[in-house]
């Protein structure tokens, strides 16, 4: 993680908070048509795959495939609706600096776009998935309050805990690759699933993966692989859900994490409540031949 100092060298005027000015109109001609691609293809895959929260959030913030959104005029929109805003950072920022964004509401965006050669994979996250696959949820009221009671629990996993490891977990498994079961079906929330169009897909169609309902302790446990399509999903089965899940003191839960086993990607353990099983994975692993 560059510090402070590395990243002044390129931004110059980068604030203590790691925040940058966005500079919108830096972005070149070729800049805004990447942005359009991955716009124009994310709109193919996602009605029917993506949640309506998801989906009513892209409209309400006006966000469309001509341009790379004005950070300050889309979260205008934003903070009418939810009280949150969005802030240019340089790319990924130190945990205490997320958290503390988070937990005033304010969601760090990456400010730079991949180029037109990354189009499927980008090592930091830009402003494609910050911004098209965060924000429109942030418009959605339990999920935009959910985010800011992670940035405060962020807070106390470190400074008071030391388990960010597993409360990292929960945001990976549910922020970044959250699966939803309601009444319109199996439906995608997870950023980093709707910003990527072969996993938009994968998530909810192949028969690979394990879908898993969302328990947050299993899901606490659970390791995750940064470099491939999930082996396993969590599904929850509403934001009020998972919010009530969540919203409650983590101290009994963290003593508890702190023995016990740690499970990996792909297992399905007897006590989990399936949604689907993959079929790449062997419970077990135990043939009487
Ligand atoms: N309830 C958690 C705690 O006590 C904070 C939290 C809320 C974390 C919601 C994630 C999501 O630390
Ligand atoms: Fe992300």
């Amino acid at each position: 993680m560059p510090t402070l100092e590395d990243l002044r060298a390129e931004h110059p005027e980068i604030r203590s908070d790691f925040t940058i000015d966005q500079h919108w109109e830096r972005y070149t001609p070729g800049e805004h048509g990447v942005w359009r691609t991955l716009f124009e293809r994310q709109s193919k895959v996602l009605p029917g795959r993506a949640c309506s929260e998801f989906l009513d959030g892209l409209k309400r913030l006006e966000l469309v495939p001509d341009q790379i959104p004005d950070f300050e005029r889309a979260s205008d929109k934003l903070e009418k609706i939810t009280g949150w805003r969005t802030v240019a950072v340089p790319s990924l920022v130190p945990d205490d600096i997320f958290f503390d964004h988070l937990a005033n509401k304010r969601f760090p965006v990456g400010q730079f776009i991949r180029r037109a050669d990354q189009l499927d994979y980008i090592e930091e996250p830009d402003v494609f998935h910050d911004f098209f696959g965060h924000v429109p949820m942030l418009a959605h009221p339990v999920f935009a309050d959910y985010m800011q009671a992670y940035g405060k629990g962020g807070q106390r996993a470190l400074t008071e805990f030391g388990m960010l490891k597993n409360l990292a977990r929960l945001y990976w498994y549910t922020v970044e690759f959250g699966l939803i079961e309601n009444g319109e079906g199996l439906r995608i929330y997870g950023s980093g699933i709707v910003s990527s169009r072969a996993e938009s897909i994968y998530s909810v169609e192949s028969p690979s993966p394990n879908r898993i309902y969302f328990d947050l302790e299993r899901v606490m446990r659970t390791d995750y692989r940064i470099d491939d399509f999930q082996e396993s999903y969590f599904v929850i089965r509403s934001f009020d859900d998972l919010f009530a899940a969540t919203y409650q003191d983590f101290a009994p839960l963290y003593a508890r994490l702190r023995s016990g086993g740690t499970y990996k990607p792909g297992d399905v353990l007897s006590t989990d409540r399936v949604q689907t099983r993959g079929t790449h994975t062997y419970v077990g692993g135990s043939h009487a031949a």
